[in-house]
């Protein structure tokens, strides 16, 4: 790498890092990072990546779900299309500073630089900030990105929080237009690519000593809400053998899931609970009815589904074994998607043209590019993050190696735009 570009990465990596920085400020929670999806924290948040987005030169508007758009149109039309750059501006509860922010700020400082540098592309560039990438708030999950991918569900919109706030009304006072939803919808023709830089939130990259690597599917999912109901009873007096006890079966199902993810390890199957709520939620009281998360993903879709099949029936056995109904209420899934090999192959060179090494990996967790895989061929790449910690205050990233995956993402569109000139 030559001196010039150096110091180029150096300074892009301390600009997302002072823009990581100012998006972390903006929480709910004083001293951590809480964001989620419409509240006004992230209505906060939209209004500063529009800012930037301004200052970047682009023409910025919000779709009807609350996307930030800024779009950089074409400076010659030989193609009237458009490639997409985006990730989420939501966080989880307590969360670290990186995860989702720093595809948008990667996607503004690209385009920033692309302007600079004077590279002209034969398509249009977007940069979208999503907002419901994390799923936490609402059962939705990914509901920004499937809107504009054309596959939000109508009934996503009645979906309401913990306190029984309705998603379209959260929409409503976010300022976004629940009955125009369906207008944030692409046309596939219109659409190029979609591309999202994206921490690692696992240890592979730093395993490997690699700042960035390139991603070749994202893991399929599926999130239950599993319902446990038994007979409340008193804590004295009912002796052990006539209980119907539905957190004792809770207990039971959660080593069984975990049992069952460890067995199915090979296939990259993971199950997580990670909510439980007890009712009555007493010292002196049998618990009645217990509602617990769970978050079933997999490298490929079988194995997913496999775990899921014997996931259901533990489940039933241990609900006749302690006298409990057991239901399961899936709320959202998502199929294992790859990513495009056109887009794998430009990320490598623009990689290799930073003279570091390609390496490709799967995605564990899950990403808006999976909605917008159901639009046009998507392209992820990967930055080491510290420990491989995510979804936790913990999580870091260098600045060092923003830089470069700033300066891999504009080499990455210059790349793609050698393609789209070849073609025509
Ligand atoms: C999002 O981070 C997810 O994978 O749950
Ligand atoms: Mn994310
Ligand atoms: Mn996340």
């Amino acid at each position: 790498m030559t001196l010039a570009v150096s110091e180029t990465v150096r300074a892009l990596g301390n600009r997302s890092e002072e823009m990581i920085r100012a998006l972390a400020e903006i929480t709910e929670t004083e001293g951590q990072i809480t964001r989620l999806f419409l509240s006004p924290e992230h209505k906060r948040a939209a209004a500063l990546v529009s800012d930037w987005m301004e200052q970047a030169g682009l023409t910025v508007s919000h779709d009807a779900i609350g996307t930030v758009c800024g779009i950089l149109p074409a400076n010659r039309s030989s193609s009237n299309k458009t490639l997409l750059i985006g990730s989420h501006i939501d966080t989880v509860i307590n969360a670290g500073a990186y995860d989702g922010p720093f595809g948008v700020v990667a996607g503004i400082l690209a385009v920033s630089e692309i302007q600079k540098r004077g590279i002209e592309l034969p398509f249009a560039l977007e940069v979208l900030a999503f907002g419901d990438e994390e799923g936490v708030r609402f059962p939705s999950t990914l509901l920004s990105s499937s809107a504009v991918a054309g596959v939000a569900k109508p009934e996503d919109l009645e979906a309401t929080d913990a306190d029984g706030i309705r998603l379209c009304d959260a929409l409503k006072d976010f300022g976004g237009d629940p009955a125009a939803t369906a207008k944030a919808a692409r046309d596939p023709d219109s659409v190029l690519g979609y591309l999202e830089v994206h921490i690692e939130q696992g240890p592979v990259l730093e395993a490997e000593r690699l700042s960035v690597g390139i991603v070749t599917s994202i893991a399929g999912a599926n999130r239950y809400r599993v319902t446990l109901s038994g007979m409340a009873g008193h804590a004295g007096t009912v002796p052990m053998h006539l209980r119907s006890d539905a957190l004792v079966g809770a207990a039971e199902l959660i080593c069984a899931i975990n049992q069952i993810a460890h067995e199915a390890n090979d296939h990259g199957v993971v199950a997580t609970v990670g909510e439980l709520s007890v009712e009555p939620g007493a010292v002196n009281v049998i618990p009645a009815e217990v509602v617990l998360s769970l978050d079933l993903r997999a490298a490929t879709d079988e194995p997913r589904h496999e775990a899921a099949r014997a996931i259901k029936q533990a489940a039933d056995k241990i609900a006749a074994k302690h006298g409990l109904s057991v239901g399961f209420e899936q709320y959202h899934e998502v199929s294992t998607c790859l990513c495009a090999d056109r887009f794998q192959n430009t990320a490598e060179k623009a990689i290799k043209s930073l003279g570091l090494r390609p390496l490709r990996l799967m995605s564990g967790a899950g990403h808006d590019g999976q909605a917008m895989s159901q639009l046009t061929d998507i392209g992820m790449m990967f930055v080491r993050c510290q420990g491989g910690i995510s979804h936790n205050p913990l999580e870091y990233v260098e600045p060092h190696d923003m830089g470069l995956a700033v300066e891999a993402l504009v080499r990455w569109i210059e790349t793609i735009a050698e393609e789209e000139r070849a073609k025509s």
